[in-house]
């Protein structure tokens, strides 16, 4: 089978991991190597602050949590993404309201926001998708407008950049995640950036219970997000290979994009003129001229030992989200479509152009002579 990601680990990785551990530095924020991925992952963004999690979800809750919003708050979120975007409105007793997604670059619509904005409305969290950038200098001026913050959902985006400015340093807080399929991996792990001092420093606090003075009086409610040593020693052998992986992912997605250009009914992903994208997931979208569904040609991947795998369901369509009080049933008919259209393609970096090739000729087989 080739499988549609394997991360890409080497030896240094180990020793790195395994030397955090004999140093002792396997949990706290004291050890040489948090502060150090953090400055170091910062400074890679662009952005004065770097802040260690668990995750790109807690990532995620924790930027929502240094916000302190009223419950009911509205935050737009984009439709078509992981759970967790959602999650972090939903776990700090705000509503996430979906923006639907545009048919070029499969991220959220940025003609649907001002439209979606009520009394409530206090933040937005674009996704990068697939490692795509938002037009964040177009969100940002319709955010500042409309006085709200800007949390960036960078977990599929490292080094992606709009006209030259990394994600991650273009909205108040970007949320990176190391999961193992992500462009750099610490296993389980995120990162918040951010430029605010004040927002770092709440930041840091939240995410370590809140300790206050004297240390055991706490004035508010924290949570244990805390990122390990030896994770962080990982992150740090991961960043330093950052420009290696992303040059890969882009071989990759080039390879697949001029061997795919001429198959009827498939739409490969976009690169805008602005955009440099880091091709996270290589996806697809297969339409009315491509002859078989996209289940159907998951099922002929699977037959000739290829995985893949569908687009995120829509957060219009998640069954909790309906329930919340407060659901606003925004229609969001293109990432319904993206839904039931999109799969992503093998793309670990080792894979050779042979392989691609192998890919590329099961889509094409069962198109008509
Ligand atoms: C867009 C997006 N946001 C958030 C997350 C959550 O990250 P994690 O799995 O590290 O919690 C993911 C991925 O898994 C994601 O793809």
């Amino acid at each position: 089978m080739i499988p549609v990601f394997e991360p890409y680990i080497g030896e240094e990785e180990v020793e790195a991991v395994a030397a955090a551990v004999r140093r002792g530095e396997i949990s706290g924020s004291f050890g040489r190597d948090i502060g150090a991925f953090e400055e170091e992952f910062a400074a890679f963004v662009g952005a004065r602050h770097g802040v260690s999690v668990t995750s790109g979800t807690t990532a995620l809750h924790l930027a929502v949590a240094t916000l302190r919003l009223p419950p009911g708050s509205e935050i737009l979120v984009s439709a078509s993404t992981n759970i967790a975007t959602a999650l972090a409105a939903f776990h700090n007793d705000c509503v996430p309201v979906p923006v639907d997604s545009e048919e070029e670059t499969w991220n959220l619509d940025l003609d649907l926001i001002e439209g979606l904005i009520t009394e409530r409305t206090r933040a937005i969290i674009p996704v990068h998708l697939f490692g795509h950038p938002v037009d964040m200098d177009r969100l940002v001026e319709i955010a500042e407008r409309h006085d709200l913050v800007v949390i960036e959902d960078c977990a599929e985006s490292h080094g992606a950049t709009v006209r030259g400015r990394m994600t991650g340093a273009l909205g108040d807080m970007g949320c990176f995640s190391f999961y193992a399929n992500k462009i750099i991996t610490t296993g389980e792990g995120g990162m918040v950036t951010t430029d605010d001092d004040e927002l770092a420093e709440r930041l840091r606090s939240l995410r370590n219970l809140a300790f206050g003075r004297p240390r055991f009086l706490h004035r508010e409610a924290g949570f244990n997000f805390r990122m390990t040593g030896y994770q962080a020693a990982m992150g740090r052998v991961q960043l330093r290979k950052i420009d290696h992986i992303i040059e890969q992912k882009r071989r990759v997605a080039h390879t697949y994009n001029d061997l795919l250009a001429d198959v009827p009914g498939v739409q490969t992903p976009a690169e805008l003129d602005w955009a440099r994208n880091v091709y996270w997931m290589y996806s697809i979208t297969v339409g009315e001229q491509f002859p078989l569904s996209r289940d159907e040609l998951m099922g002929s991947l699977r037959d000739a030992e290829i995985d893949s795998r569908t687009f995120f369901c829509p957060m219009n369509l998640q069954p909790f989200l309906r329930e919340q009080q407060g659901f606003r049933d925004a229609p969001c008919p293109v990432a319904e479509r993206l839904w039931e259209t999109g799969l992503y393609l093998p793309c670990s970096i080792t894979l050779s152009d042979d392989q691609i090739g192998q890919v590329v000729e099961q889509i094409r087989a069962p198109a008509p002579a």
